[in-house]
This record gives structure tokens, sequence and C-alpha cells, in this order.
């Protein structure tokens, strides 16, 4: 009876050494000191002792049973903390790892134009104001000396909303909208989106964006016109940009002009405007005296000097919002 008990003890702290998670573990307990467990097995089987035997052997049995008990809960405590070290281990992060950079976005390559026109403009006392890109026949076409039925109207196809509204073709109707609210001296710069009914191709958009401009005193000549643009034409290229001015025609100024400059490795020559002295016609509209004020004013196409600046030779790219294009321009 000794015997079996100490050999059953052996065997289970034995098991308990060997066993390697919290689960066999507990299989264990039930094996030995469970209800139907080996070790009360024996503890039942006391009675059939003599009983002067009985102490003595009930005393090794429950010694036994400590021991065993000991055993599983200092294994028990080990394996949780063997596990727990593991789970610590498997969350951890390394933070030695680089990070990854989150991404970081850019004004698109037009906006960045925009703003740079603007500035240069602004550096030469210029202020920015905006209008309506849905605009009144009269201040796109009628006040800019363009009247109904005239030749100069086929300049620019049109989407017409109504009989007497307009998505406007230039920016130029802001000139008069602010000329009818503010008196001279008059310095302004007026950026937005202008629409024409035209295919789309690699020059042409049905929309597009201008930057258009106006000043406005006494005493303004083509001397202060030809200066002022090309200081612009300098500052927007380089310090040593050539520009050349072409007699053209436009409605509202006059005389007008297309100033060109000299691009590139070939030094071809590049339009990149139309401007001229404001037509007496315009003041009339806005009730300026044009005997006592003259000024002149310009027009550009923003796409157009972006293509050129950052050599893009399909306008449709700038709006294609292809991220592969546009991350180039940093
Ligand atoms: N509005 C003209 C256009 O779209 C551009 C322009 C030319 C604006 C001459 C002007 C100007 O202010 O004086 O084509």
């Amino acid at each position: 009876m000794m015997e079996q008990v100490e050999q059953l003890k052996g065997q289970a702290l034995a098991e308990v050494k060997a066993v390697r998670d919290l689960k066999q573990l507990d299989e264990l307990r039930l094996k030995y000191l469970g209800r139907k467990g080996q070790i009360k097995a024996i503890l039942r089987s006391l009675g059939q002792l003599p009983a002067e035997q009985r102490p003595q052997a009930g005393q090794r049995v429950n010694q036994a049973t400590q021991e065993v008990q000991a055993a599983l809960e200092s294994r028990q405590a080990e394996l949780q903390r063997q596990a727990e070290e593991a789970k610590v281990h498997s969350e951890s992060i390394d933070v030695t790892l680089p990070g990854r950079r989150p991404a970081q976005g850019v004004f698109h390559p037009l906006t960045q134009i925009v703003n740079e026109i603007i500035e240069i403009f602004a550096g030469l006392g210029f202020d920015v104001v905006t209008g309506p890109e849905i605009e009144s026949d009269y201040y796109n076409f009628e006040a800019l000396n363009i009247p109904k039925d005239h030749p100069a109207r086929d300049m620019q196809d049109t989407f017409y909303l109504s009989e007497d509204t307009v998505l406007r073709t230039h920016t130029s109707p802001v000139q008069v909208r602010y000329m009818e609210v503010h008196k001279p001296p008059v310095r302004i710069v007026s950026p937005g989106r202008v629409y024409r009914n035209e295919t789309a191709d690699a020059s042409h958009l049905p929309m597009f964006s201008q930057v258009e401009g106006l000043l406005v005193d006494e005493g303004i000549h083509f001397g202060h016109f030809k200066g002022v643009l090309q200081a612009f034409a300098r500052q927007m290229f380089s310090p040593e940009t050539e520009v050349r001015f072409r007699p053209s025609f436009f409605p509202f100024t006059e005389p007008s002009a297309e100033m060109d400059i000299r691009f590139g490795e070939r030094g071809d020559w590049l339009e990149i405007m139309g401007a001229g002295m404001v037509d007496p016609e315009v003041f009339r509209h806005v009730d300026y005296d044009s005997e006592k004020y003259t000024g002149f004013a310009f027009g550009m196409g923003c796409e157009r000097i972006a293509m050129l600046k950052y050599g893009i030779e399909d306008i449709r790219l700038l709006y294609d919002n292809d991220v592969r294009i546009l991350e180039q321009f940093r």
C-alpha cells in the first residue's frame, strides 16, 4: 500500500514536470486529484486496512496529495508566466523600425502657376479680385465693346445658359464689374475659370483658367504697359527673358497687342498673353473720364504658362488627375 502511494506520487510528479501546457496540466490534476482520481481512489481504499495501520497510511496519502498539489500549482504558475511572456513578445513593437511616411499632398501644378502669377503682380502692387463664372451677356460682351451680332464674338464660341447669360468666356468681365464700383487708381489681377465651346485636344479644353489684369490711373502710357509686362515675364520665366509685342486686335483695347516671349533652346517666340491700352469705349460703360484716365489690360491662359514652364505637351494632362504626373511637381 505504502509503496503504491510512493510510486503513484513519483509518477504524478514526473508527469507534472513534463507537461507543456495548461490544458494538459488540468487533465493531470483530474487524473490524480480529481474526484475519480487515482490518489483519491487509494484514500477510499484505506477503509480496507486494519485499523492500526490506517492513521499512518492516511498521513502518507495526505502528504502525497499535498506534494502533488504543490507541484501542480508551481507548474501552473510557471506555464502561465511562459504564456504571458510569449504573448508580450509576439505583440511587442520594434521601435527601431523606420516609420511609414504619410503621403504628403502638394498644390496642383496649375494652382502653383496661378499662385506664382498672383504673387508677382501682388509684388507690383496689384490686388486680387474675382468674379462670377456665370456671367451676363452685358459684362462678358457688351460692356467690353463686343456688341451683339458683332463678328468679334466669333473669337470665342460660347456656352449660352439663356439669351442673356453665358458661362464667361474670359476673365475680362471682372474689369468692368470692378470699375463700376471703384474709382481710379485701379490695379487688379483676376484669376479664374473660363469656358468656351471647344473640342478637347492637346491644346484646347472647354474649360480653362485665365488671369486678367487691369491698371488705370492718370498718365498711364504704353511705356508703363510694356514695363510691367516685361517685369512679369522676367520674374515668371527668367531674368533674361526677352519679350516682344505684336500688333493685334481686341474690341476692349486700342491699341492691342500679343506679348511673346523668347523661349527654349531654339529661342522660338511664343505668345503668352493678349493685352493693350484700355479702349475709351470700355471707360464710357463704367463712367470713367477717358480724357483724364488711361490704362492697360492683359489676359493670359494659365494652362499655357504651366505647359511652357513645366514642359507639358498636352493640356489634358493637367486635368487627368493622374497622381503619377501630379506628384512630379513638388
Ligand atoms: N480676354 C482676352 C481673351 O480671352 C484676353 C485679353 C486680351 C484680356 C487683351 C485683356 C486684354 O484684358 O487687354 O482672349
